[in-house]
């Protein structure tokens, strides 16, 4: 066989054991061949998603959001019915029943909690722990994953500010130059802007164990989310995908990244009116600020679920310029790992 033809098939082959041993640490921690998370995302991550990424080798992460107990327990039911392969679910802290929800994890026997919006309380760390499962945490900087670790999570996920929905103030290049060299006991998993294969090669050279991506995954042909939802994440391009804006410091506005529209520009109208009838006296500061925390509410599902991408909240990453198409979820994992098999297959005929 002539080499040209017989260099690049050595050349793969060595290149797909490297990127095996690059991220074993986290299949090894997520029970799965590919280290990639599939982000939870409310209203998208349920059990059509999340099975579709575990049965095409990732691991899926439901959104518990808002879901009471008998909600999360049927759609964790649901997503068992649909894979044997291991999955998350991802709670939010401020839950108001956390630990019932904790507690149905545990009975469904779900390897893997992911505790995000903040810093774990003391207690769910432990109805985690004691009860078996493996506990994923997000933290924003360093010393909080410093802190994470020794309080007992079992993994760490780092989420620039490149990532959709909720977001923190710093990119991922910056934080994986400031946490991966330093986190050696438990896997870190990368998020925030990751598209392309090649890049996340780069952060497991970097030290990471995996990456989580979100925004890819909402347009998968097996997401739920409308599809004009998922259009309009093919037709946008990563200047699209703009943090929410703070137009008043008296009252704090959470970032969120998402695609402009209608009511984003809504948004900055309604703070501006808020902050006059404040300044009138027709408000108090009290409630201004509860008006402002309540625009947004349910406006995620009204764009996800609903369609209305113009009035709704489309939260989307800045890679939502690398959506292109809606594919099925298998394709987009299997890109994903063949883009970073064919970056190191490169390097490896380069030497
Ligand atoms: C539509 C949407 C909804 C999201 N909802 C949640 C959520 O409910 N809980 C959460 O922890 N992260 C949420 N995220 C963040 C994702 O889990 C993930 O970390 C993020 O999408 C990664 O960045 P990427 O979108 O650039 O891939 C959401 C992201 C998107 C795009």
């Amino acid at each position: 066989m002539p080499p040209d033809i017989a260099t690049p098939d050595v050349s793969t082959t060595a290149a797909q054991a490297k990127l095996d041993r690059l991220w074993s640490r986290g299949t090894a921690f997520l029970g799965c061949p590919v280290a990639i998370m599939g982000g939870a995302m409310s209203w998208v991550s349920e059990r059509h998603l999340v099975a579709a990424i575990s049965n095409a080798g990732g691991f899926g992460v439901i959104a518990c959001g808002s879901m009471g107990p008998d909600l999360l327990a049927a759609e964790i039911a649901g997503t068992q019915a649909q894979t044997d392969r291991p999955f998350g679910v991802n709670l939010i802290t401020l839950h108001p029943q956390l630990s019932d929800l904790i507690r149905v994890c545990l009975e469904a026997r779900v390897g893997h909690i992911v505790l995000a919006g903040g810093i774990p309380p003391g207690a769910a760390v432990r109805a985690v722990k004691d009860g078996g499962a493996r506990l994923i945490a997000f933290t924003p900087a360093l010393v909080l994953a410093k802190r994470l670790i020794r309080s007992g999570a079992d993994a760490l996920v780092i989420e620039g500010s490149e990532a959709g929905g909720h977001i923190g103030p710093v990119s991922l290049m910056v934080l994986a130059q400031e946490i991966l060299p330093h986190i050696h006991d438990v896997p870190v998993f990368v998020a925030g802007g990751l598209g392309h294969g090649e890049a996340i090669l780069a952060l497991l050279e970097m030290g990471a164990s995996g990456a989580q991506l979100g925004t890819r995954f909402a347009a998968a042909t097996e997401s739920i989310a409308h599809p004009r939802f998922k259009q309009a994440f093919i037709r946008a391009s990563a200047r699209d995908a703009l943090p929410s804006v703070q137009l008043d410091e008296r009252f704090p506005v959470i970032p969120v990244r998402g695609l402009v529209n209608e009511g984003v520009k809504r948004f900055l109208r309604f703070q501006a009116e808020t902050r006059d009838r404040f300044q009138a006296g027709e408000l108090s500061k009290e409630a201004a600020q509860l008006a402002i925390e309540h625009f947004w509410a349910g406006a995620l599902r009204r764009a996800a679920i609903d369609g209305d991408v113009e009035n709704g909240s489309v939260m989307a990453g800045q890679s939502v310029g690398m959506v292109t198409a809606e594919q099925p979820t298998a394709g987009i994992i299997a890109e994903l790992v063949a883009q970073a098999v064919a970056a190191l297959a490169a390097r490896i005929r380069a030497i």
